[in-house]
């Protein structure tokens, strides 16, 4: 095992040891490095003002990847490069492009969200992907301005497009390179700080023994939920067992008939391929979070948080997804819909964690729609996210499986309404007298999100939506072409 943690910041070799296993990187940088560039706004990962690029080994190149620092443990980087907005001018002072893009369209007024935007865009360039006007709203979603600069600052990334890489930026992604291949360990790392733990190992088997020896300890993916158990709800976290560095848990595997994701695959990583084969669901994912928030966020860990409205397990739901469970060396593979038993409480034993989900790919003719009701279109938790895939045969109703998220304690299917539709023709009456069946499967609460009337009503609705967009052309029901993969 290793006792200290290795990575790059801003080009240089940064080794950490005796630090508290959940620190942050933003509070580490400021208060630490005194780089405080990166800006503290609302420590849980909605405002990115503290974004920051973090590039990882991928076959032998590196891949860059805007993430909010503010809920990152500095203990998950072994093994990265950190790239803050210090480290961006070159050796005699002049800003980077990007940054010299933002000062050219007046991309900046208040300049404390600048940071994050900057860094934002900095990590789509090392990467040479470029952004249109509609490509660059996603880009920037995950990074609010509050005094509404966001026309100047999308010219930016805009004028951006065709630009390449200089020779300053062409040296950092080889330097890079060089160093990360020269630190790369394949240890576990464990730190210890007044008697916490954490540990991160970088197999899968190790990973298994290491849960199943530490039965209590918290697991963290991502911790694009976990940070924030962290920086809002104080929780002290004992042990900590990291599965981040795990490469063998990071595969998508795209079979004839199933595709299958590993724990560590982040929904960045996820969601072209899913959209692919369900191109609704790409659309829905678009909208989890944003940018940072899906580059850090698993699939999976989005599934085994249990959570009532997490956007992907009433659609994995539908679509007939099973997930593997491992504890130890042995393994067993349930139906999704079986994994939520009640609010907070899943079929998962203590030292067995979830090792992987499978998405069937025959789908029996059966057209999946997936519809996420929010507050805000992007950035923005569901109030109800609702999943439907119907097959219709001869007019008639074949195969229903319908699940919602935000109507019930638990991701749960519709089982009335999928009765009442069984069997019977697929019209307008049908869904009519099929409507009132959700109020046998669901009693929705009131909260901040929405009230159960409310909730109530946007079901039944978005059966009779889903009913308009199967029996009528996208271009009637739907604006199409508004995100990344279009019907
Ligand atoms: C700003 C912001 C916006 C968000 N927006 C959305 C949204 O729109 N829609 C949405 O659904 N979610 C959203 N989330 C929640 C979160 O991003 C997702 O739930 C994400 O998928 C969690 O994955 P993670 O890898 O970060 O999990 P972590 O935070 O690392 O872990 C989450 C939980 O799952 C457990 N866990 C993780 N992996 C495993 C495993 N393999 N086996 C067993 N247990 C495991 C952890 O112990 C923990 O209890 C948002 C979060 C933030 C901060
Ligand atoms: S401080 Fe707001 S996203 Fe990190
Ligand atoms: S420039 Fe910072 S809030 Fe708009």
């Amino acid at each position: 095992m290793q006792s200290e943690i290795t990575f790059l910041l801003n080009g240089e070799i940064c080794t950490v040891s005796n630090i508290d296993p959940t620190t942050t990187l933003l509070n580490w940088l400021r208060n630490e490095k005194l780089l405080t560039g990166s800006k503290e706004g609302c420590g849980e990962g909605d405002c990115g003002a503290c974004t920051v690029a973090v590039g990882s080994l991928d076959q032998g190149r590196v891949n860059y990847k805007a993430v909010n620092a503010c809920i990152q443990f500095v203990a998950m980087l072994e093994g990265k490069s950190v790239w803050t907005i210090e480290g961006l001018k070159d050796a005699s002072g002049h800003l980077h492009p990007v940054q010299d893009a933002f000062v050219q369209t007046h991309g900046t007024q208040c300049g404390f969200c600048t940071p994050g935007f900057v860094m934002s865009l900095f990590a789509a360039h090392l990467n040479e992907e470029h952004y249109n006007k509609q490509e660059a709203d996603t880009l920037f979603a995950g990074n609010l301005c509050r005094c509404t600069g966001y026309g100047t600052i999308v010219t930016a990334a805009e004028n951006m497009q065709g630009v390449g890489l200089d020779q300053t930026d062409q040296t950092r992604i080889q330097n890079d390179t060089t160093l990360l291949e020269k630190i790369k360990s394949a240890k576990t790392v464990c730190l210890e700080s007044d008697g916490r733990m954490f540990y991160s190992p970088a197999n899968a088997d190790d990973l298994a023994d290491l849960y199943a020896a530490n039965p209590e300890a918290t697991i963290v993916a991502g911790a694009t939920d976990v940070g924030l158990w962290v920086t809002k709800q104080h929780r002290e976290l004992p042990c900590v067992i990291h599965l981040g560095r795990v490469e063998d848990l990071k595969y998508i595997k795209e079979e004839d008939d199933k595709l299958v994701f590993g724990a560590g695959v982040t929904h960045t990583d996820a969601m072209p391929v899913l959209a692919k084969y369900f191109p609704d669901l790409g659309e829905m994912m678009r909208r989890l979070g944003a940018v940072q928030v899906r580059n850090s966020g698993t699939l999976v860990g989005n599934i085994a948080n249990g959570s009532p409205i997490g956007d992907t397990p009433p659609a994995l739901i539908v679509l007939g997804a099973t997930i593997t469970l491992r504890h130890g060396d042995k393994r067993r593979s349930i139906a999704l819909e079986d994994f939520f038993i009640a609010y907070g409480k899943q079929d998962r034993a203590k030292g067995e964690f979830v090792e992987s989900v499978e998405v069937p790919l025959d789908q029996a003719g059966a057209q999946a729609r997936f519809y996420k009701i929010s507050k805000r279109f992007d950035q923005d938790i569901s109030a109800v996210c609702g999943c439907f895939n119907i097959a219709i045969e001869d007019g008639q109703v074949k195969e229903a499986r319908i699940a919602f998220g935000g109507m019930a304690a638990t991701p749960l299917r519709a089982k009335a309404v999928e009765a009442a539709l069984l069997g019977n023709p697929w019209t307008e009456a049908t869904i009519d007298a099929a409507v009132d069946a959700f109020e046998q499967d669901y009693a929705p609460i009131s909260d901040m999100r929405a009230t159960a009337t409310y909730r109530m009503l946007v079901s039944k609705n978005l059966l009779r939506r889903y009913f308009l967009e199967t029996s009528h052309s996208p271009e009637q029901t739907r604006m199409v072409g508004a995100g990344a993969f279009s019907l």
